[in-house]
């Protein structure tokens, strides 16, 4: 039997373990899916308000990003009214007047009305990591206000005031907040936030978290070892960090990898990182999406490149990503230096996605062989290229190609005996 339907049986043996506990494991039944969007973070910082979130929605709508299928509009660290602690404002959690002058229930009003979902952010300190009001002991009040503002999805970020917490404590603020957020009733997205510390993956699907975040921030580079070991995280560190994570991501619950950084172009107001290529920035979307990583874009929507647009919206890269068999996708081949790598996962229709990963600086010839990458006894196999939309084949010997240097070269392979 493959690799991956052994994964696949033990992946949801554990998931149904969780549903028979009964011992308080929590589970929303949302996700099913990585969550797709966008996210103010990346590019804005704490700089968001009514407008640009409105202007955000207005031209995802009109750019075919909402019919590629990236509906949630998230407000990042930001949008409180207060600085400081939350015990100096002990009121009901309330929006920057300035920033938000019709407040956040008439944004969520628009944004539904639009066909989009609208998310928030907040954690469980006296305040956030931008230094807004955090939720510390409000947390039922605050899952309450948000579902009455018509929230769905919270960002629940641990990593500043929980840094140096004990794990148990980590695990009981989200907990706290996860339970107070499936008491509303509403459906809430829950991304339990801490920055890849405290082994978060080996507990928060258990506490109803959707996606958690593998590592730190990410940066906008796809690779700068003078970055490493440092506060942020390039796109090759987050895939490494990523690797041996696999086995805790499914549908329902899934690694994040962090909010995208296609189209930044080193132009972020908040992110450290110079830039990445476009050839670049689409590896990174097709990683992200091999991965199963929520794709929340991080970029200013209204000033998108056509090449960023085209790398957001192929559509072949995106159905690799909400794949409904949700099997994260791992590395099935590399190079004895790490220069190369191959990435492969099973889909639900028995076919198979393939990334062919150039790390390295100069291009480089890579294959693939269903029976010796992939396990799966194939005679004849065809082979389609999700990058130039084109099918190759059918072939009964490896299916090798040209990867330019930083390119992945992503395809879906499938059984000539399947198809036929
Ligand atoms: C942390 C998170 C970021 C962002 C900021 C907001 O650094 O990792 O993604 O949410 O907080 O302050």
């Amino acid at each position: 039997m493959a690799f991956f339907k052994i994964l696949a049986i033990a992946l949801s043996i554990a998931a149904s373990a969780v549903a028979q506990t009964g011992t308080g494991a929590l589970n929303n039944s949302l996700s099913l899916t990585p969550a797709m969007g966008w996210s103010s973070w990346n590019q804005f910082g704490d700089s968001i308000n009514e407008t640009l979130i409105k202007e955000t929605i207005d031209t995802m709508e009109k750019n075919g990003l909402k019919e590629a299928g990236f509906t949630y509009v998230n407000l990042d660290d930001g949008w409180q009214r207060y600085k400081g602690n939350r015990k100096d404002h002990p009121g009901p959690i309330e929006a920057d007047p300035v920033k938000f002058p019709n407040g956040i229930k008439s944004l969520a009003d628009y944004a539904h009305s639009k066909g989009f979902k609208l998310g928030i952010y907040n954690g469980p300190g006296e305040n956030t990591c931008a230094g807004y009001t955090g939720s510390k002991g409000y947390e039922a009040e605050d899952a309450k206000t948000w579902a009455s503002w018509g929230i769905d999805h919270l960002k629940y970020d641990s990593c500043c005031s929980h840094k140096d917490a004990p794990d148990s404590e980590v695990q009981a603020v989200h907990r706290k907040m996860s339970e107070s957020l499936i008491a509303t009733g509403r459906p809430i997205v829950f991304h339990a936030c801490h920055c890849g510390w405290a082994d978060i993956w080996e507990w928060a699907a258990a506490d109803g978290a959707n996606q958690w975040r593998i590592g730190q921030d990410i940066s906008d580079d796809f690779n700068y070892p003078g970055n490493r070991e440092k506060y942020y995280f390039d796109v090759l560190d987050m895939l490494d960090r990523g690797a041996n994570l696999t086995k805790y991501s499914g549908p329902g619950h899934w690694n994040d990898y962090d909010m995208l950084i296609v189209g930044l172009e080193g132009k972020s107001g908040q992110l450290v990182g110079t830039g990445a290529s476009d050839i670049e920035y689409r590896t990174h979307f097709s990683m992200w999406s091999m991965v199963n990583s929520p794709l929340l874009i991080g970029a200013d929507v209204r000033t998108l490149s056509r090449a960023s647009l085209e790398t957001l919206m192929n559509q072949e890269i995106i159905a690799l990503n909400q794949d409904p068999l949700g099997l994260p996708a791992v590395v099935v081949w590399e190079a004895d230096d790490k220069s190369a790598q191959i990435y492969g996962k099973e889909l639900q229709d028995k076919s198979y996605g393939v990334a062919m990963l150039n790390r390295g600086s100069s291009t480089r010839e890579m294959s693939i062989s269903p029976r010796r990458d992939l396990t799966i006894p194939w005679d004849e196999y065809r082979v389609r290229d999700l990058w130039r939309h084109k099918d190759r084949g059918p072939y009964d010997v490896p299916f090798g190609v040209e990867v330019m240097a930083h390119e992945a070269r992503v395809f879906r392979l499938s059984n000539v005996e399947d198809a036929a």
